[in-house]
């Protein structure tokens, strides 16, 4: 774990394959241990401020009980009581949480406001999304793939739907470790182009992008879907469900992967919309261990760059 102490958890694209494979296994590992019982107190005596822009169960949940299990404890800091909601800056939150916790989490809509605060702070700072990415939500994933296919490299995964945030951190964390990476948004809500180029240089498997979900679905191992109107994009809600009418995943979509295909979704998933209330609660559905591994991934990302 050693390997990543003090580092920053800001983006994928700052980890090799390795170090992303590296946080997946620590994460199995853990999970391993939380079952057996072993104690596993890495963090003992820590403290991490969670900063909270937008609302969130699992995220939340992950890190405040990950903390807690690890031998630390979490701080709930809602930007509605922190001082940052009345205008105190980034760089002044960051320098003076510093003085007291060993990590900060933020979840927020600017990238930049989390790049600034890790440049602002001396501790390790993770984000818990932005508008632009994802990134924990992809370890939790991975292991949850890890543990359904035994693998990572080689494998297929199809993301449906729109390009966002979730998008963005699956086509680069998915390059990273080797997997093929097939998109299909509808034209005006594609992933940006430079995440799709910057996936391409990196990986050494196919990452594409279409607009038709039959294409992307093929051979595809895994089909991942997410939310059709993301977390501030409340009034296009209405808007969006009739442009992603065909991008919904169902039993027909499911049936055109590969044979034994996984269906993942980051959740809260909306059934009927994004995705069909058979698929989501059928065989094949992987969604709630998804949800569990956010634990283990996380106390994976807390022990491994906590100082
Ligand atoms: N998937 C996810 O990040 O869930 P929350 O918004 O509930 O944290
Ligand atoms: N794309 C979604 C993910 C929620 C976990 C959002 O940003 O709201």
């Amino acid at each position: 774990m050693s390997t990543l102490k003090g580092r920053d958890f800001l983006a994928l694209a700052d980890f090799t394959g390795a170090e992303i494979e590296l946080l997946v296994d620590t994460g199995l590992l853990l999970k391993k241990q939380l079952k057996e019982g072993t104690p596993h107190d890495h963090l003992k005596g820590k403290s991490l401020a969670m900063i909270f822009e937008k609302s969130s169960t699992r995220t939340r949940m992950a890190f405040e009980v990950g903390m807690y299990q690890l031998g630390g404890q979490a701080l709930f800091l809602s930007s509605r009581d922190l001082q940052i909601g009345r205008g105190e800056s980034i760089a002044d939150t960051a320098r003076v949480m510093s003085r007291y916790v060993d990590g900060i989490l933020i979840r927020t809509y600017k990238q930049s406001d989390v790049v600034d605060l890790a440049a602002y702070a001396d501790v390790p700072v993770i984000n818990g999304l932005t508008d632009w990415s994802h990134p924990t939500q992809v370890i939790a994933d991975f292991m949850t793939i890890k543990e359904h296919k035994g693998q990572l490299e080689g494998l297929k995964i199809a993301y449906v739907g729109d390009g966002n945030n979730m998008l963005h951190s699956l086509y680069i964390g998915g390059a990273q470790v080797g997997m093929s990476v097939a998109a299909a948004c509808p034209i005006g809500y594609e992933p940006d182009a430079s995440v799709v180029k910057a996936a391409q240089a990196a990986g050494q498997e196919t990452i594409t992008l279409t607009t038709d979900p039959h294409e992307a679905v093929q051979d595809a191992d895994i089909i991942y879907t997410d939310t059709w109107a993301s977390m501030g994009q409340e009034s296009e809600k209405a808007e969006r469900q009739k442009i992603f009418k065909d991008y919904q995943v169902n039993a027909a979509l499911m049936a055109k992967a590969r044979p034994g295909a996984i269906f993942m979704h980051c959740l809260p998933a909306y059934r009927g919309l994004e995705v069909t209330e058979d698929v989501l609660e059928g065989p094949s559905s992987v969604v709630f261990d998804e949800a569990e591994n956010r634990l283990h991934a996380h106390k994976a990302i807390m022990a491994s760059i906590i100082n």
